[in-house]
């Protein structure tokens, strides 16, 4: 099968955090375990492979992740998505130390991998590092020897993204905004700026 580029580039333009989410559509078990087996395939420092995911889906344990989570730094006034604008999935990513404390960049990769995977299957979501570790390790009893990573929030997509192009001055804003249409703009840096020399 031959993908093309512009296929590829645009899917990456679509590809935008998504933090309000249709409460009534669920997300299967099975869907998470397709996002994951993508992951099987990306590149691995030492070809280690050392990343773990715990799979989360039922309505009561989503209510359980929940609290753990921070959204949107630099919304000051909103302490993330309403009752029924949650998201309806997550998958946790842990690192099992089995294998070492570092997974160099196998997880970005594979988060990036997931986040492209769920585009694909109509579902959207968000990458969250400012979680509380010991409380989520502790509220989903995962194994000591699994650190907990990230967290991708995930569900379908009830709010509007766009990107709005910078433009390359030194001091550009680059902090995301939401207007009063309840559009969440993500200012993202020319070509012209990301090649220096
Ligand atoms: C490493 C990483 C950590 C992130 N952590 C959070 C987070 O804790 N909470 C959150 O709401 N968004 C988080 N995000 C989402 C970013 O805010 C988002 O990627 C950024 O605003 C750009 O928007 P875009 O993903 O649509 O390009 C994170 C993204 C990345 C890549």
């Amino acid at each position: 099968m031959k993908i093309d580029f512009d296929s590829l580039r645009q899917l990456l333009i679509e590809d935008r955090s998504i933090r309000r989410f249709k409460g009534d559509k669920k997300v299967s078990m099975e869907m998470l375990r397709q996002l994951v087996e993508l992951t099987r395939y990306c590149h691995s420092g030492r070809n280690a492979q050392p990343l773990r995911y715990f799979m989360v889906n039922d309505p009561d344990m989503c209510g359980k992740v929940f609290p753990a989570l921070k959204w949107a730094g630099y919304f000051s006034d909103w302490d993330g998505p309403e009752v029924g604008e949650r998201p309806v999935a997550y998958l946790i990513q842990c690192l099992d130390t089995k294998y070492g404390n570092d997974c160099m960049c196998d997880d970005g990769l594979q988060l990036e991998a997931i986040s492209l995977g769920m585009r694909t299957l109509g579902l959207a979501g968000c990458i969250i590092k400012a979680f509380n570790v010991p409380l989520l390790a502790q509220t989903l009893e995962i194994e000591e020897r699994f650190k907990p990573r990230y967290v991708m929030a995930i569900g379908y997509p009830a709010e509007e993204v766009v990107i709005e192009d910078m433009d390359g001055t030194p001091d550009a804003d680059f902090k995301y905004y939401r207007t009063s249409d309840s559009v969440h703009h993500v200012p993202k840096r020319p070509l012209s700026e990301l090649i220096i020399g």
